[in-house]
């Protein structure tokens, strides 16, 4: 494999903690630890919290840090400055997406997705339908028929952009197109896009997105998500959660709502001040990253697993698509003893996950993982296949995460 790229990926990859022997291919669900977090977090528990206690909130900046994060996840997802702001989880971030939109076209009733969104936003818009109770309904079609779905009926376009089982790439910019010009609005999940590949929200016209900041962005475990709004909506956007966060001037305690200034309405409550701080530390990894090069390089690395794992493993079937151009940073594979293999697999070092009924995924992450690693983590999951080696009764027993 040629390397052609201006990223110094060797440069990145040191600054990833792997474990000795682990090879990581699950940083499309938990990035590893980035350099420099955990003296960020001692130092924003020492010095910050530690030593000046509630004075913090002025001056270590704790209560601008939402905006100010945002701002730095905006430049990786194609968003101008003041239009990204951090806190809560996606569930709650796309529910606060879905309801802004849904205001905004009011006299439209149909919600349309696809059958391959992630669940929760599709409960989220179930919760969100039944606690508005003005007749909305969800409309889910297959993925490769969702443009054809898109008529005058639609309300807000809702989709995840990289599927999380196949790695299935929508294209944004197209299906944000014909949904204005069928009247509707949009509302894109980013949680399989921000980090692995470009995303040009403003290019794209996007309305309004939201992703977490735990998987490619390496933010950690229960990191917080962030939200996007097209300034075109900032000032118009209803905050369905009208938290005291999000109001004008939330120390001023007034009895009622009003909203505070452009996207910082879509804060909610207090901001997780430590979990910030991590994820702040942690997007220091992308100074100096290309995302061009990003996503060169992760298809050409997606490439080369799928080349080595149909050479090696033919009893595994390909559940990604096979052109790079339709697909995010991962691949994925089925096998009836998928969750066994995947345990097995995991044993050895070589560290991926399995979505249910029978998918294995790996995700495949420029930053810390090149052509040598999977070449060895194919070797690994040849010797599992060819030996059984995944045929024990633990293996088929389920953990809770799987
Ligand atoms: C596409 C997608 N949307 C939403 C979520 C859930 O987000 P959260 O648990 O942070 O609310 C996930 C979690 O993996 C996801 O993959």
């Amino acid at each position: 494999m040629t390397d052609f790229t201006q990223t110094d990926f060797k440069g990145t990859r040191a600054l990833f903690r792997i474990p000795e022997g682990v090879i990581y291919l699950d940083g499309n669900s938990l990035g590893p630890l980035p350099a420099g977090v955990e003296q960020r977090v001692a130092r924003t528990l020492a010095e910050e919290w530690g030593t000046r206690l509630i004075r913090g909130w002025n001056d270590a900046g704790w209560m601008t840090q939402p905006g100010r994060v945002g701002d730095r996840v905006a430049r990786l997802i194609g968003a101008p400055p003041g239009s990204v702001v951090m806190g809560d989880t996606l569930s709650i971030k796309i529910h606060q997406a879905l309801a802004a939109a849904l205001a905004l076209n009011p006299d439209r009733r149909v919600i349309l997705s696809d059958t391959g969104n992630f669940p929760t936003d599709l409960y989220m818009a179930e919760g969100l339908i039944a606690t508005l109770g003005q007749g909305h309904r969800l409309e889910l079609v297959e993925p490769e028929a969702v443009e054809a779905a898109i008529d005058d009926h639609v309300a807000v376009l809702m989709l995840t952009e990289v599927d999380y089982r196949s790695g299935r790439k929508h294209d944004m910019a197209v299906l944000t197109a014909r949904a204005h010009a069928a009247g509707a609005l949009t509302v894109w999940d980013l949680a399989h896009s921000a980090g692995a590949l470009p995303v040009d929200l403003a290019a794209a016209g996007a309305d309004f997105a939201a992703g977490c900041t735990y998987k490619y962005l390496n933010g950690g475990p229960g990191a917080p998500a962030f939200i996007y709004v097209a300034p075109r909506h900032a000032d118009a956007a209803r905050p369905a959660l009208s938290g005291w966060m999000g109001h004008a001037a939330p120390f001023a305690f007034d009895p009622s709502y009003r909203p505070g200034a452009g996207v910082e309405r879509m804060r909610v409550g207090t901001p997780p001040v430590i979990a910030l701080a991590a994820l702040d530390a942690a997007l220091d990894v992308w100074d100096g990253v290309d995302m061009a090069d990003i996503r060169r390089q992760s298809i050409a690395l997606c490439d080369l697993f799928i080349t080595e794992v149909e050479a090696r493993c033919p009893e595994l079937a390909l559940a990604s698509p096979r052109d790079g151009a339709r697909r995010g940073s991962q691949v994925s594979f089925r096998h009836p003893q998928g969750y066994a293999i995947m345990r097995a697999l995991i044993d050895r070092g070589v560290i991926g996950d399995f979505r249910a009924p029978d998918i294995l995924r790996f995700g495949i992450t420029p930053l810390y993982i090149g052509a040598d690693e999977l070449r060895a983590a194919v070797a690994v999951l040849e010797t599992v296949l060819a030996g059984r080696l995944w045929d024990r009764p633990d293996y088929h027993r389920k953990a809770t995460v799987t």
